[in-house]
């Protein structure tokens, strides 16, 4: 929304679509855009203030090609003050098409309009009543009830002056469900409202001038995530509930609400996170907050944060896609994750958000880790070391059947959410079972200012820098290294555990030098794509400290290529894998010079008895296993339990290439999103 700040249309268009570009990656089916008319607008006019509603189906670059098809509208034509709406969807309720992409409106006359991100669970009692009183739904979505019943509750406001906030208010009274809304409409032009509910939503504040107390009577908190790590109970906590202001005296301010900070990091960096039930509104320039149902002085305390991401850290640069970009930064980005927190010359591993629980983490009874996919398998790959260096037991969980199964959570347990975006739903949901049964809870997430960031007792900040391809897979090498450290950091006192602690810092140490090695193998890996790319299947087999590798990889073999792809233990191979081998059937195995070597080349003898023609990634230099490869891909050996970090490389290369070779868009893959918020 811009306040005083005269924009063409064409402005703003740009705007909004440079927005959704930046948020594709979380849905991609169909695209819709909400602005203010002109006197050309055809759409019946009320109150002269016309909104126009945009929509198509597909990516965001169809609906952008879409906007200046429209000859109706002055694209030229400056608009001093203009509330501009946009959303990309990513399918649950109806199939992708312009009519069920949202913005979502009120009648044929857009009075309302709306864009939700989330679910409404009771959205079938909600229309039916609203059915009853005459409205009709046009599309198939859950969304579409919110607009009706705001109308609804306008169109029977009897005498009553509603705000248009109070209008919301009423609204999310009914929801059940998790939502992120945005609100717009003809009867209160220039108005922006907005709230949420268990649904990600900030606000981007940038004003023309120097942000200033004298402009914005706010303090910026910009110590809150020091050291990358969210402070809980930070003092100094300005007070916007008397709200954000910059136009006392004539000041222009632009606000940009959005579900992801890299939508508007473009714009500005001050920003500020609402809580589920907080309703912003912009009225006249000026930006205030409350709670649903307050009471009287009980208005919200927000803080304004200044990002750290950078532009560039969203463009794609040289890359091919985004996905080829983020596997080529793994050296940086696990130096990231590690810089500043280990000490290489004392050996002393320091995780500034979990310092002040450490002692209660110690005292804990077990350790449970809960993820969903490639943040499950960070999770299955660092248990060994976790279960060694803590001595405690270490339960993986996925999220969705850890909730199934009603799991048992006690007080002195100390529960892990690993997350890349800090907004999973079903990670989410694991997060509130387990604080409602008093656990201590731990956030792993790469995204500052994500929900599971603050809603959980303390936390690990990742550090990856943004990963926008959907396919995960910096943010998965740099999960699996914090997890690392926080062992080490358990194990700190334990005498029995220091030359293995020492073994595993020095691994660290030179681990990006070795993830730089491993890069320059992806020529190789193009060519063992070049041979594999026609096929169906692809199984791919380890077991130990490799395990989680070839869960990993096949997951990316199947999210990215659509190959059918399964990791397969090799312990299991007898016990019913082995019936697929034949001389046809490609598969990759993992055989690394550990404790598994043996037993992975009893594995290798199993395959090639039936014909099967592997191709193995080993250490460098191991004639006794490739001599019995098809292929070898030779990686530089390193500490055990760090070896998965380098063995998962050659396999996102590879489902990469695949991908390329198929001809499908490497960083928006069919039927999925990177950040998936409904359960
Ligand atoms: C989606 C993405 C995966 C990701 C998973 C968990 O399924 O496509 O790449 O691993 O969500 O996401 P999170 O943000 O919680 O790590």
């Amino acid at each position: 929304l811009n306040y005083c700040v005269p924009c063409t249309r064409k402005e703003i268009f740009e705007t909004l679509v440079k927005g959704l570009q930046r948020l594709e990656y979380r849905g991609y089916d169909s695209a819709g855009i909400a602005v203010d008319g002109d006197k050309n607008t055809t759409t019946e006019d009320i109150n002269n203030n016309k909104i126009v509603l945009i929509k198509k189906k597909g990516k965001v670059k169809a609906l952008d090609e879409e906007l200046y098809k429209i000859d109706c509208m002055d694209l030229e034509v400056e608009l001093d003050t203009h509330f501009g709406m946009a959303h990309t969807r990513w399918a649950t309720h109806g199939e992708p098409s312009a009519l069920n992409s949202h913005p979502q409106r009120s009648d044929k006359n857009n009075e309302f309009v709306v864009i939700h991100n989330g679910i409404i669970t009771n959205y079938k009692e909600l229309k039916k009543y609203l059915n009853s009183k005459g409205y009709e739904f046009e599309s198939e979505t859950d969304t579409e009830v919110i607009p009706k019943l705001i109308k609804y509750v306008y169109d029977n406001r009897e005498r009553e002056d509603l705000s248009f906030s109070t209008l919301v208010e009423r609204v999310i009274q009914q929801l059940e469900g998790a939502f992120a809304l945005m609100f717009k409409s003809c009867y209160f032009p220039g108005e922006a409202v907005a709230t949420r509910r268990g649904s990600p939503l900030l606000i981007g504040v940038r004003s023309k001038y120097e942000l200033s107390a004298e402009h914005i009577p706010i303090q910026y908190n910009t110590a809150m995530f020091k050291e990358g790590v969210q402070e809980k109970n930070s003092h100094n906590r300005p007070d916007i509930s008397t709200a954000v202001n910059s136009t006392e005296d004539g000041k222009a301010v632009e606000y940009y609400f959005a579900s992801d900070a890299s939508a508007i990091i473009e714009h500005t960096n001050k920003v500020i996170y609402l809580e589920d039930d907080d309703i912003a509104a912009v009225v006249g320039g000026k930006l205030s907050l409350h709670r649903l149902n307050r009471l009287a002085g009980e208005d919200p305390v927000r803080a304004i944060q200044t990002l750290q991401m950078e532009l560039q850290e969203i463009m794609k640069g040289n890359f091919e896609a985004f996905m080829q970009k983020e596997i080529f930064e793994q050296p940086e980005s696990v130096f990231n994750t590690m810089r500043g927190r280990i000490c290489f010359d004392t050996n002393k591993v320091i995780l500034g958000g979990l310092k002040d629980h450490l002692k209660e983490i110690k005292r804990c009874r077990r350790l449970i880790m809960i993820g969903c996919g490639t943040s499950f398998h960070a999770a299955v790959a660092t248990r060994q070391v976790l279960e060694e260096l803590t001595e405690l037991p270490v339960m993986v969980e996925l999220a969705s059947d850890f909730l199934d199964r009603n799991t048992p959570v006690f007080r002195d347990d100390v529960c892990f959410y690993i997350s890349q975006s800090g907004e999973t739903a079903d990670t989410l949901m694991a997060l509130r079972y387990c604080k409602d049964r008093g656990a201590l809870t731990v956030g792993v997430t790469n995204t500052v200012g994500s929900s599971i960031s603050r809603d959980t007792d303390c936390g690990v900040h990742i550090n990856a820098g943004p990963e926008i391809g959907v396919a995960s897979t910096k943010a998965y090498t740099s999960q699996f290294v914090a997890l690392i450290m926080f062992g080490l950091i358990m194990s700190e006192d334990r005498i029995s555990l220091q030359a293995r602690r020492l073994e595993i810092i020095n691994g660290l140490r030179i681990l990006p030098e070795l993830i730089k090695k491993v890069l320059t193998l992806d020529k190789n890996i193009k060519s063992i794509a070049d041979e594999l790319y026609e096929q169906r299947s692809l199984l791919v087999m380890g077991r130990g400290f490799n395990y989680a590798t070839c869960l990993e990889g096949a997951l990316k073999i199947k999210e990215i290529p659509y190959m059918h792809s399964e990791g397969i233990l090799a312990g299991e191979l007898k016990h019913g894998p082995l019936a697929l081998i034949d001389k046809h059937m490609p598969v990759i195995m993992i055989i690394m010079r550990d404790a598994c070597y043996t037993k992975c080349q009893n594995a290798l003898q199993q395959v090639t008895a039936r014909s099967g023609r592997p191709i193995i990634l080993c250490c460098q230099d191991d004639p006794e296993v490739s001599k019995n490869a098809y292929k070898t891909i030779e990686l530089p050996q390193t500490v055990d339990c760090l070896q998965g970090i380098l063995s998962v490389i050659p396999l996102q290369l590879l489902s990469f290439h695949l991908a390329v070779l198929r001809g499908y868009d490497v960083d928006c893959p069919r039927n999925l999103a990177k950040s998936v918020t409904v359960e």
